[in-house]
């Protein structure tokens, strides 16, 4: 459901992300940068930002899921879209019949497409070290790239391999370049696409590996990332919503579900259309939200669709609050609920409307 007529928005700039994406291709010159708008495109909108990047000319996109990979094919006939996670062997037909690159990250899987006639075109993954999808035995590997090759349905379009550490441990993260390299080495035909980095690697690493094509590029797309330093890359979402009424309250007035706040004095009470059922989950009580460029706290225990916002004299019904994405970053909110930035975005749940903005000229 999309509600477009409660004051609560995420806006999203289109000309942020195509600065973080142009910000990533400088990093993989000569390579392509794979936007990865699984899970909603990080929860900004999948469906504008396909549109947006292919009318920028980017052709190559990933997603996680089938459903996702559909919804995408519904809108752009001729877009590749590789899916990352585990296809179910009973879906070959529905990958084949619309031209969805999928991923070959275990054995029955494999087995499944080397008995089929069904025309294919996959990726297959390497687990190089994290032990999530993937092979693992360099032996195998080999034979099943053979297999595969010698297969006239079948286009082995991509070889690839995921990262734990990037961001953390870089002993751990070259031994997976390591053993994705020995890998590679041993491939008498190297599939035309071999791809490894996500946004980490991308802007640490990439430029070192002269045997990639493509890199795969998630959270830094949307202009955030978990390195200090940050590469130059721009937040893409700010997440808002505006005064609906305010609250005077006097002394020992309580506020809320479970009348957990009393006032200590004359307080005003700004009330926000915004709740947990959008994202703004239960445990940024005590948080802040931003209003007319001051920090004002949470108060009270947030509800499904509202909270609670002990303000001054100074704010008024209509003025914008800005949850996050001005003074108030997604990192600042991550710390708060001791999570990464990653699960702040993708919690903005679907009856938030999506507002595409192209902002100013950066
Ligand atoms: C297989 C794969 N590649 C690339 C990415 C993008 O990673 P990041 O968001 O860290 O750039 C992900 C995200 O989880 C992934 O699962």
């Amino acid at each position: 459901m999309i509600n477009h007529y409660r004051p609560t928005w995420a806006e999203i700039n289109l000309n942020h992300l195509w600065h973080n994406y142009s910000e990533a291709k400088k990093e993989a010159p000569n390579k392509e940068v794979i936007p990865v708008i699984k899970a909603n495109a990080y929860g900004h909108g999948a469906i504008p930002i396909f549109k947006f990047l292919y009318q920028r000319g980017v052709r190559f996109f990933a997603v996680s899921l089938l459903e996702e990979a559909l919804e995408l094919r519904k809108v752009l006939n001729d877009a590749s879209i590789l899916m990352m996670g585990p296809l179910l062997i009973e879906d070959l037909q529905i990958a084949s019949d619309n031209r969805i690159e999928f991923t070959i990250y275990d054995i029955p899987i494999y087995e499944a497409v080397m008995k089929s006639n069904l025309k294919l075109t996959c990726h297959l993954k390497i687990d190089s070290g994290m032990s999530r999808y993937g092979l693992i035995e360099p032996k195998m590997i080999i034979d099943v790239v053979s297999n595969l090759q010698s297969k006239k349905n079948i286009d082995l379009k991509g070889i690839y391999t995921h990262f734990a550490t990037a961001n953390e441990n870089e002993e751990f993260y070259f031994n997976q370049v390591i053993r994705m390299k020995n890998i590679l080495d041993q491939i008498k035909v190297k599939p035309r696409m071999i791809h490894m980095s996500n946004s980490s690697s991308t802007f640490k690493y990439e430029k070192k590996y002269d045997f990639t094509t493509h890199v795969r590029l998630g959270i830094s797309l949307y202009g955030l990332s978990l390195d200090d330093p940050k590469p130059n890359i721009i937040p893409v979402m700010s997440l808002k919503s505006k005064v609906v009424q305010i609250k005077e309250l006097h002394n020992g007035d309580s506020l809320g579900y479970g009348a957990t706040y009393k006032a200590k004095g004359h307080e005003f009470i700004a009330i926000l259309p915004i709740g947990y059922a959008d994202g703004l989950i239960r445990k940024n009580k005590n948080g802040c939200v931003e209003i007319n460029s001051k920090k004002y706290k949470i108060v009270g225990i947030i509800c499904m669709d509202a909270c609670f916002i002990k303000v001054d004299e100074t704010v008024h019904v209509g003025d914008v609050a800005t949850i996050f994405g001005g003074i108030i970053t997604v990192d600042d909110i991550a710390k708060r609920l001791n999570t990464i930035n990653y699960e702040v975005v993708t919690s903005v749940s679907n009856r938030v409307p999506r507002i595409m903005v192209e902002g100013a000229k950066i």
